[in-house]
This record gives C-alpha cells, structure tokens and sequence, in this order.
C-alpha cells in the first residue's frame, strides 16, 4: 500500500473547523484510492504562543521537515499585535521549508455564484504563480527617530536573480501543460529596478520554452484585466506583495475567499510543501460552523496531486466543486448548511464517486489532477 506522512497544522480561528473538515474528505479519499496517510497534529499558533511564548521552535522545524507534506489551516488571532504570528510562523516556515512558489489556482467552478456579472467558468481558468521567499516579505527594514516626528520606516524589496528565476522557471514549466501563455506581472513603470531584473529573467528563461507566448501586465492594470477578462490569462507569475493582493481578487473571481486553494511549494527536495486555504482565521465567525471548507478541500486536492494521488486529486476537486455547486452561499449563515456537514457532504461524494462525472468533468480537465502531472514531472 501506497503511504505517506502528512503534519496537519489546524492554526487559529476557523482554521481548526476547516482542517476537519478536509480531514474527513481525506478519510475517504484514502478508503476509496487505497493509500495510507500517518497523521500528525502540530499545535502552533496563538493559543501556543500565548501559554508557552514560543511561534516556530527548531525542533518543530526538524519534525516538519521529516514529513511528506503540511496540511495547513490558518493563522492569526485578535489576542496578538498583528505581524507576530503572520511572520513568525507562516512566513517563517514559507522560509525554512524553501517553499519558494505559492501557486495559487483561480478557476471558477460551474454552477457557484461570482460576484462577476456574466463570468462563466470557460472564461475563469488561471493560475497564479507567486514568488514566495522575497520581495517585500523578506522584512527587511528599520525605523529611525522611532516616536518622534521625524520618524522615518524603511521597508525594502529584495528581488535576486535566483528566486526570481526559480518562480519564473516554474511559471514557463507550468504554461507550458497549460494554454502556453504567461503573463509577467510588475509594476516596472515605477519599481524599475526590480522590474529590469524580473523583465530580464523572464527573457532569458523563455529561451528554453520557445512554444509559450509571453506578455506583461502592469499590476494596477491587472486589478482591472482580472475582473473584467480573465479569459486573456493562463498562467500569472509575480512578486510576493502583488502576488498576495492579486490572488485576493482572484478569489473573488472564484466565488469568494472561503473557495480558493494554495500550494507553498518546495521544489528543490530540501523541505516540505504547505498546502492552504487563502482565507484567514476569521476570528469572528470561528466556531460557529460558518466557515466554507471549500477552500482547505482543494487546498487537500493540490495536496494529494503533490503525493502523487493524482486520481484522489481529481476526485476530490470533482467532488469539492459538485458541492459548491449546491450550495445558496459561498460563506457565512447563507451557506445552508455548517462547515462539518458540507465536509460529510463532500467525502460522502469522493466515496461514492457520484460526482466524478459532475461539473469538472465538463471542464476541459481536473485542474488539481494537471497540477499533479506538473508536480510530478
Ligand atoms: C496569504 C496571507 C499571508 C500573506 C499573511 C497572513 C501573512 O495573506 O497567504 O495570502 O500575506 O502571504
Ligand atoms: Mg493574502
């Protein structure tokens, strides 16, 4: 039997329910596909900071490091000052693991509500590619004059040839299974430094994929593109800060931040790949049920697709989608039913297989399953 081991951090706020959630989903998925998956919980974020003081000890690293993938829920509490937790853990283990691509898919699955007049699903295929370890993240920066009037803050961004070739490598890699289009995403009308170096890696890498076509996109530019034309994008690639900002909207596109997945992949075999959902903790409504698992589910899906399950990958998504598909809200009361029940409601489907004929299948392909043929390749 096929095995595998996989840390489950469930985080803060909802974080915790929609782990659960997706862990039911993989109850099943397991069951019908045949593999075994040795679970371990790792207890991180503000309820450990909090009683022990401690955000990513190094032996928590070394453990991590040991396993075959991280389930990651989420993190971030109202009971800490912003940016400890964020930076102390989720950037922190982005760092130690070299996750250096954050792949952010944006598809928008047939029959779920987008706030988009007129989007449809044919329309809404892309993927975005988010450099992971720099840019603006590597928190570089002081204060000088620190509470005086002449205070000033530097924060910098830090663009090197190597990660930023790594990103861009992976994004050709990528378009090259896909549609063979890639968009550079920048803003070198004003960051011209960063904007030269990235301009000139995505040069010289294309020469070794001479089928994919290339364009850029300005990123002020792209928050009006995505809305309205997200048919002209295939495969996205761009720095942290934009990546981070633009795949918020992404999600949007996709029906809301509760349905978008993410990958924090390593892909140089020296630390372990995150998989998330990109919502937040959500601290307000954690405990209540009102969380959509739809994101931790897909998140689960790219999960698999990276163990190399490529057919509970597809099954997964088909069956993640089916039910998004039936739902009259994509978060919140609305959503007709609590995040567990919608969690049964998909792993009920990955067992049956009842929906791996549903609304993915009248897609062109499994886009999780794609991804896993790319990972694994
Ligand atoms: C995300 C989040 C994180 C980020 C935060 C919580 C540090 O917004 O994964 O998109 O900025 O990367
Ligand atoms: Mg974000």
């Amino acid at each position: 039997m096929r095995s595998h081991t996989l840390a489950v951090l469930p985080g803060d706020g909802v974080g915790p329910e929609v782990t659960r959630a997706a862990l039911t989903v993989l109850d099943a998925a397991q069951e019908r596909f045949g593999f075994s998956i040795e679970r371990t919980e790792v207890p991180l974020g503000a309820d450990h900071y909090l009683s022990t003081g401690e955000l990513l000890p190094n032996d928590t690293v070394t453990a991590l490091a040991h396993h075959d993938a991280i389930l990651f829920g989420a993190i971030g509490s109202p009971r800490v000052a912003p940016g400890i937790l964020e930076r102390g853990i989720i950037l922190a283990l982005r760092g130690a693991m070299r996750q250096a691509i954050n792949l952010r898919p944006v598809r928008l699955y047939p029959g779920v509500p987008t706030p988009i007049s007129g989007l449809t699903p044919d329309r809404c295929d892309l993927v975005i590619v988010r450099e992971n370890t720099e840019g603006a993240y590597v928190a570089q920066g002081s204060t000088v004059h620190r509470g005086t009037p002449a205070q000033v803050a530097v924060q910098e961004s830090v663009n090197t040839w190597y990660a930023v070739e790594r990103a861009v490598d992976f994004a050709y890699r990528l378009a090259s299974v896909r549609r063979k289009r890639l968009t550079l995403c920048h803003k070198t009308n004003v960051l011209v430094e960063a904007g030269k170096l990235w301009t000139a890696v995505m040069e010289s890498v294309g020469e070794r994929y001479p089928d994919v076509e290339t364009d850029y996109v300005h990123v002020d530019a792209m928050c009006m593109h995505l809305p309205v034309s997200p048919e002209r994008f295939d495969v996205v690639v761009t720095d942290n800060l934009f990546g981070d900002i633009v795949t918020d909207l992404g999600a949007v596109l996709q029906g809301g931040l509760g349905v978008a997945a993410s990958g924090n992949l390593n892909i140089d075999g020296t630390g372990t790949s995150m998989f998330e959902p990109i919502h937040g903790s959500a601290p307000d409504i954690a405990g209540r049920g009102w969380a959509n698992p739809a994101g931790a589910c897909l998140s689960l899906s790219l999960l698999l697709g990276h163990l190399g399950e490529g057919e509970a990958a597809a099954a997964v998504e088909a069956a993640t989608a089916a039910v998004l598909a039936g739902m009259p809200a994509m978060a919140g009361k609305g959503m007709g039913a609590s995040t567990s029940e919608l969690g049964e409601r998909i792993a009920r489907a990955v067992t049956t297989g009842e929906t791996d004929a549903g609304p993915v299948a009248r897609l062109e392909c499994s886009l999780m399953e794609q991804l896993a043929t790319m990972l694994a390749g």
